[in-house]
């Protein structure tokens, strides 16, 4: 019986998209981890506000850099080879519009695409965004965005197919307060109010690495930027903005994924590139549930002390909580954990549908769908969160699986990989859309896998 994560799955149509798993054997050997995806791909998106040409190093090779490369190419950025292994340069001098189709034949399964709006307001007065993609962990709307952005002077009307905008009097500073710390609204305000005419404040802002890095990419590019208490960040508008010159930082989602497949094979797995102070809160949880790590000048040595795993009762918040990324390739682990283990998940309505597929597995995994109040609790609870209450240890078996999403994926290839027997995992494109270089690095960690659709 072939197993539907929680989002409808598309059918599989390239090679490398269904892997045949031998569970059972630990992950052990040395990952690289890169530029983080959700940096990489907005400053890639920065660029346009560069009257210079911009070099990002370090930029991951996944399906959501190419979508934001081709959609620069299409608005006549011209993006080439830098002067090291994983480094782009971005030369905007013959930036232009982009007709419908041009734009909607690359947008593809990619938020990103939001974020062209305020640069392509400021260099071109006008912009066309399709409809958007992403992972289908809730509804995703994009209210906070469309009202920064009218905030700022852009008409915006909804067409069939997509937003169209326009600024005919250019874009001015705006005072915004966002009604929840948006990832995606605050990067859409930075990327306005950094040529925007006046002073921009920001409240309620996401504050998270990528955000802080991509602040430093604006930094280097000339915005004036200042970052106040209280998630408050002050834009003062300036004229021009030239290119940059950035290393991305590490993705911290990546680290944490192999993290948690040491913790779920009972491997021992070296992430080079990983930082201790953007993964503090998940080392704490690592921690807590019997992880072991060992923090080097190079990277993170990620392995399982106790066996078996401890249960705990984590909650996903924003940045500096326990990110909601983070949530699903853990709850995999905390399958193995003696007890009863809790996660919240607060900030999307539909992110714990990947954890049927694990139940047909053989883990004891109760989702509800209204969360679980407790006294315990530290996060705001929030109308649309849901909680999984996860029973271990429960031994996993092989089954046909097919990714529902980005994370979700990821967690049920550690499932196999930890299950006794073999599963058939379909759909794993979606995975690699997110991770770099993943059948090499799970051959590196010696995963017994044959690809087989
Ligand atoms: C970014 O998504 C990341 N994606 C997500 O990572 C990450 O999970 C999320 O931030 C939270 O950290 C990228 O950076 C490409 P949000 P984003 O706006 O910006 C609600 C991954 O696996 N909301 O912070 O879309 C929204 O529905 C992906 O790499 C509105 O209501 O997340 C959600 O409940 C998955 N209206 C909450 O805010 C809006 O206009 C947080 O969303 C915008 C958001």
């Amino acid at each position: 019986m072939t197993l539907v994560g929680s989002a409808q799955a598309t059918s599989s149509s390239t090679l490398g998209d269904v892997l045949e798993i031998r569970g059972g054997r630990p992950l052990t050997g040395q990952v690289d981890v890169k530029g983080a995806k959700n940096l990489a791909t907005k400053a890639m998106v920065a660029s346009l506000l560069g009257e210079t040409p911009s070099t990002l190093r370090d930029v991951p090779e996944i399906r959501d850099v190419e979508v934001v490369r081709s959609l620069l190419e299409v608005h006549g950025v011209s993006v080439s080879e830098g002067d090291e292994p994983g480094s782009l340069v971005f030369d905007t001098a013959q930036a232009k519009s982009a007709n419908f189709e041009e734009i909607d034949a690359h947008a593809g399964s990619s938020r990103i695409p939001i974020l062209f709006c305020g640069p392509l307001l400021h260099l071109l007065g006008q912009a066309f965004i399709p409809d958007l993609g992403g992972c289908r962990i809730g509804d995703r709307p994009i209210d906070f965005h469309l009202d920064a952005l009218r905030n700022f002077g852009a008409v915006v009307d909804k067409e069939p197919n997509g937003i169209r905008l326009s600024a005919p009097d250019g874009l001015h500073g705006a005072s915004i307060e966002l009604p929840y710390p948006s990832v995606g609204a605050t990067e859409q305000v930075l990327l306005t109010a950094v040529r925007a005419k006046g002073v921009t404040e920001l409240r309620n802002a996401a504050i998270e690495p990528e955000i802080m890095d991509l602040i430093g990419v604006l930094q280097k590019m000339g915005a004036i930027i200042s970052y106040e208490p209280n998630r408050v960040i002050f834009i003062e508008g300036v004229d021009e903005l030239h290119g940059y010159d950035h290393r991305s930082l590490f993705d911290r989602n990546e680290a944490a994924s192999w993290a948690c497949a040491a913790l779920a094979t009972d491997g021992e797995i070296f992430v080079k590139g990983a930082r201790q102070y953007e993964m503090l809160t998940f080392l704490n949880v690592f921690r807590k549930v019997g992880g072991s790590f060992d923090i080097t000048d190079e990277g993170i040595w990620f392995r399982r002390a106790a066996k078996p795993l401890k249960p705990v009762m984590v909650e996903t918040d924003v940045h500096p909580g326990f990110m909601t990324d983070w949530q699903q390739p853990l709850i995999v682990a905390l399958t193995q954990a003696e007890g009863v283990s809790i996660v919240h998940e607060t900030v999307y309505e539909n992110r714990l549908g990947f954890t049927h597929a694990l139940g047909q597995m053989g883990a004891d995994i109760v989702v509800h769908p209204k969360g679980l109040d407790g006294a315990y609790r530290r996060v705001a609870r929030r109308e649309l969160e849901q909680a999984a209450v996860i029973t271990g240890p429960t031994p996993l078996h092989g089954a046909d699986i097919v990714v529902p999403d980005l994370r979700g994926g990821y967690a049920y290839v550690i499932a196999a990989l930890a299950a006794e027997g073999t599963s058939r995992v379909s759909n794993v494109g979606i995975i690699r859309r997110g991770y770099e270089k993943f059948f090499d690095k799970l051959t590196a960690l010696g995963a017994d896998f044959d690809i087989v659709g």
